[in-house]
């Protein structure tokens, strides 16, 4: 159904304007895109406003005043399988972290119906935290991974879906041999492509809209992936023209370890894009520890890089140059990586960004309207979403988060001065889940639980 929103609109415009529309009159067409959008129209004006439009098939919603309408978080970058220990092991490294933590729970997933339990419950949660496109890391378990697309689907999310790919350097019950890792990633990219076309068939024609779930190939990181599996995964990838997800300079000892397991790249950057995996659709973790060549070679492939700081402070990888990466406007989003993150949450990664942006470079630190342009089209850009997601300009799909900062129980306290952009910042700084009355994908209102 249609839906039209007269009230308070806010959206980035660019990396460095986020704009604030009062009175703004928001049509969104059958098909979930937005078709008109109105400023600065007066209550008295309304009924002009919505002139030809029959309310007898759209929707509409007066917004009140402590509520607003922003774009839906992006999530570049969030392990599905992590959700369950999300909170824990902080204060551990990366690899011994992996080790200790990370594997034995994966291993698990070798379950499909435990599987499918966690994964409803993580997609929950980053759906009622207003995430509505996320970058999914599953296992390597092709069954568990499909279980994911299905819980992502049920619930109405945007994401990239990825089953894992490791053959060496984890536990026996964790490893794959290369041919069936290789096969069993075909099989998960063409069970989510016969899923989509389903979908289609499936739908009404006047009603069609584009499918919400894509498989992306997803090496673990380097050091999980022998050479034969990284050259197969890149040729999976350009084969089926599909994104690449993995992690990138994360841990310095992690990148000791991946430059003597590939001697002849010169950089860990290097060995993805020697074995076909930098490309303009790959979206890389972390970048916390990078050389000026590096930096070069992100720009170059066009590659994207998913901001994680949360997860860079607690499981102690160090403090990404943010700063540097939006200078040099690579493409740059926010992740989670829950559960090397503990928060499901975009509005968590945004004050952790600003404080690990204010510590690297204080002068410089980030500020609000990049750290939501991050948060909202950065993402979307990082996806390779520009042109679908990310902001309200007409053409756009509508992924929203209609906010109330004064609901029943909110940790904004609103004062007789707030004005929109203090309300605005509070919701950034103070707010949290409670504060997301309603998310909406592709123009559907998305089951909160
Ligand atoms: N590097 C390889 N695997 C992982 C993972 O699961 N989490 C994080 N944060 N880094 C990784
Ligand atoms: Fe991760």
């Amino acid at each position: 159904m249609a839906k039209v929103f007269y009230g308070t609109i806010i959206h980035s415009v660019s990396v460095s304007e986020i704009e604030f529309i009062s009175n703004g009159l928001l049509f969104v067409d059958a098909q979930g895109r937005v078709a008109k959008l109105l400023r600065n129209v007066p209550q008295d004006q309304l009924q002009d406003g919505l002139a030809g439009i029959d309310l007898a098939v759209a929707e509409l919603t007066v917004l009140e005043d402590n509520q607003f309408i922003i774009p839906g978080f992006v999530d570049t970058h969030i392990h599905a399988s992590q959700y369950s220990y999300c909170g824990n092991g902080h204060d551990i490294p990366l690899l011994e972290w992996l080790d200790s933590l990370t594997f034995p729970h994966e291993a698990k997933f070798k379950d499909s119906h435990y599987a499918r339990n966690i994964y409803t419950r993580a997609v929950a949660r980053s759906l009622r935290n207003g995430t509505t496109s996320a970058c999914w890391f599953a296992t390597i378990h092709l069954d568990a991974t499909k279980e994911l697309v299905r819980a992502i689907h049920e619930q109405g999310q945007r994401a990239f879906v990825g089953k894992v790919n490791m053959n060496q350097n984890a536990p026996d019950i964790l490893i794959e041999t290369t041919e069936s890792s290789i096969a069993d990633t075909r099989a998960f990219v063409e069970y989510v492509n016969s899923f989509n076309t389903q979908l289609m068939q499936d739908q009404a024609s006047d009603q069609r809209s584009k499918p919400l779930v894509t498989p992306i190939i997803t090496p673990r990181f380097a050091i999980s992936c022998t050479s034969d599996l990284l050259r197969g995964l890149g040729k999976l990838a350009a084969e089926f023209d599909i994104p690449i997800q993995s992690h990138l300079c994360e841990n310095t000892n992690e990148i000791e370890f991946t430059m003597s397991s590939f001697p002849d790249s010169t950089s860990y950057t290097a060995v993805y894009a020697d074995h076909g995996l930098l490309t303009q659709r790959s979206i890389m973790a972390h970048c916390v520890h990078m050389k000026d060549d590096e930096w070069t070679l992100m720009k170059d492939s066009h590659a994207g890089i998913s901001h994680c700081p949360s997860s860079n402070f607690n499981i102690k990888s160090g403090m990404a140059d943010v700063r540097r990466m939006i200078d040099m406007d690579l493409k740059v989003g926010l992740g989670t990586d829950v559960a090397g993150g503990y928060s499901c949450s975009i509005l968590d990664a945004i004050r952790c960004s600003r404080i690990c942006s204010i510590a690297r470079n204080p002068t410089r630190s980030l500020l609000i309207p990049e750290l939501f342009y991050m948060a909202t089209m950065g993402g979307a850009r990082v996806m390779e979403l520009g042109d679908t997601i990310g902001n309200f300009n007409v053409g756009m799909e509508f992924d929203a988060i209609l906010v109330n900062i004064a609901v029943k129980g909110s940790p904004i306290d609103v004062f007789a001065h707030d004005t929109v952009q203090t309300k605005f910042e509070k919701y950034l700084f103070v707010g949290d889940d409670r504060n997301n009355a309603k998310v909406y994908i592709q123009g559907k209102e998305v089951k909160l639980s």
